[in-house]
C-alpha cells in the first residue's frame, strides 16, 4: 500500500540549500528501495529567497504551504533567523524541540558511546521576546512559564522516554536560584513524573549538568529541559559528539513537526559546497521516524553510520575533501529499508 506524505522543504539561506539538497538525495534513494513510501517533496521559500521576493523572510505563501504539509524539511537560515524560526516554532506550537546527540564510530569526539536526547521546551522562556527598559541603563528580558507550556513538554518528555524504550528522564533547571519559573517547573515535573513509574525522574542543576555532560555524558538518557537553557546545552552536547555537523533536531507540535539541523547557516562556507550534510540527513532520518516510517529512519542510520565508519568519503571537517554532494551521494547509496 502507498503511504503519501506531503513534505515541505524550507532550504533556507547560506549553507541550507546544500544540505539540504544532500538530505533530498538521501531522502529520493529511500523512496527508490522502497517504493509504497512516496514523499511528495514541495518547495518553499524562507530566510534570504523570501525576503527578495516578498519583502518578509516568512511570507504568507510559505505558512500556507506548512499548513497543507505533514511535515517540515528546514535548512537554515541566518540574518532572518528570529523572524523566520521563532514564529514558526510559536505559530504553529511546536512546542518540543528534540536534540539527540549520539556518537558515530568514525567521528573524531571528545567522548565514546553518547547516547543522549535533550527535549528543550521550545515555546516560552525568553524566547516569547517580553521584554522592557526600564530606563536607559536598565535591561529587562521575562522568561515566561506557563502551566500548560510546563504541562505539555514534561508529558511529551515521559512519554518519549517510554516511547523510544528509555529509562530515566531528568529534568535540568536552576530551582534553587531561578525560583520564579524553575521551582514551579521542578515541583510540576515532580507531581507529574508519578503518572510514568515505569520511567525513573530525576533532576540536577543545569550548570552541574553541563560539565557532567561534557564529562560524563554516559550517565545520561533523556535531559529535559527548558528554552534557552535547552539552546545552549544541545550546543554543548553537539560539542561532545564532534561537533554541530551530527546534530539534528525536530521541532514537534500536535499538528506539525519541523525537522532541521541544529547548526545555522554559515554564510562564509555558503556556496562552497564543502560542508557536511550530515546534520540535515538526519534530521530527514528524524522526520521519517516521526511520520511512522520507522525502517526507512533506520535504513538511513545504517547508512550514515557505515559511511562514517568507513571514512572513506569525508567532508573537510572529517579531514577529507569529498564535497557535501560526494557525502551525500555515498549515503544515499548505502541507504536500504531495514
Ligand atoms: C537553535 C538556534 C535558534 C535558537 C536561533 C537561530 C534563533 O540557535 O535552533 O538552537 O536560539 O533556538
Ligand atoms: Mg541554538
Amino acid at each position: 500500500m502507498e503511504r503519501r506524505y506531503k513534505i515541505a522543504v524550507l532550504p533556507g539561506d547560506g549553507i541550507g540549500p546544500e544540505v539540504i539538497d544532500g538530505a533530498v538525495t538521501v531522502l529520493k534513494s529511500v523512496m527508490m528501495k522502497d517504493p509504497g513510501l512516496k514523499l511528495e517533496l514541495l518547495p518553499g521559500k524562507v530566510g534570504e529567497p523570501a525576503y527578495e521576493k516578498w519583502g518578509n523572510p516568512l511570507p504568507e505563501e510559505t505558512l500556507e504551504l506548512l499548513r497543507a504539509s505533514h511535515a517540515v524539511l528546514f535548512g537554515a537560515v541566518g540574518e532572518h533567523a528570529t523572524r523566520v524560526v521563532l514564529p514558526m516554532r510559536q505559530r504553529f506550537e511546536l512546542f518540543a524541540n528534540v536534540r539527540p546527540a549520539y556518537t558515530f564510530e568514525g567521528v573524531p569526539a571528545l567522548q565514546k558511546d553518547v547516547d543522549i536526547v535533550i527535549i528543550r521546551e521550545n515555546t516560552e522562556d525568553v524566547y516569547k521576546g517580553i521584554g522592557f527598559s526600564i530606563d536607559e541603563s536598565t535591561f529587562v528580558a521575562l522568561r515566561l512559564f506557563t502551566a500548560k507550556g510546563m504541562e505539555r513538554i514534561i508529558r511529551y518528555a515521559f512519554q518519549f522516554a517510554r516511547r523510544e524504550g528509555r529509562k530515566s528522564v531528568l529534568l535540568a533547571h536552576k530551582a534553587p536560584v531561578i525560583q520564579h519559573t524553575d521551582l514551579p517547573f521542578l515541583e510540576l515535573f515532580n507531581r507529574l513524573s508519578r503518572e510514568y513509574p515505569d520511567i525513573e525522574a530525576k533532576d540536577m542543576l543545569i550548570d552541574s549538568c553541563a560539565m557532567r555532560v561534557v564529562m560524563m555524558p554516559r550517565v545520561f538518557d533523556v535531559i529535559l529541559v527548558s528554552n534557552l537553557m535547552g539552546d545552549i546545552l544541545s550546543d554543548v552536547a553537539a560539542g561532545v559528539i564532534g561537533g554541530l555537523g551530527f546534530a539534528p533536531s525536530g521541532n514537534i507540535g500536535e499538528k506539525l513537526a519541523v525537522f532541521e539541523p541544529i547548526h545555522g547557516s554559515a554564510p562564509e562556507f555558503a556556496g562552497k559546497h564543502k560542508v557536511n550534510p550530515i546534520g540535515a540527513i538526519l534530521a530527514g532520518r528524524m522526520m521519517l521516524d516521526w511520520l511512522g516510517e520507522k525502517e526507512a529512519a533506520s535504513g538511513i542510520h545504517k547508512a550514515v553510520a557505515e559511511v562514517l565508519r568507513e571514512g572513506k568519503v569525508r567532508t573537510f571537517d572529517l579531514g577529507g575533501d569529498a564535497s557535501t554532494e560526494e557525502l551525500a551521494a555515498e549515503i544515499a547509496k548505502k541507504v536500504y529499508p531495514g
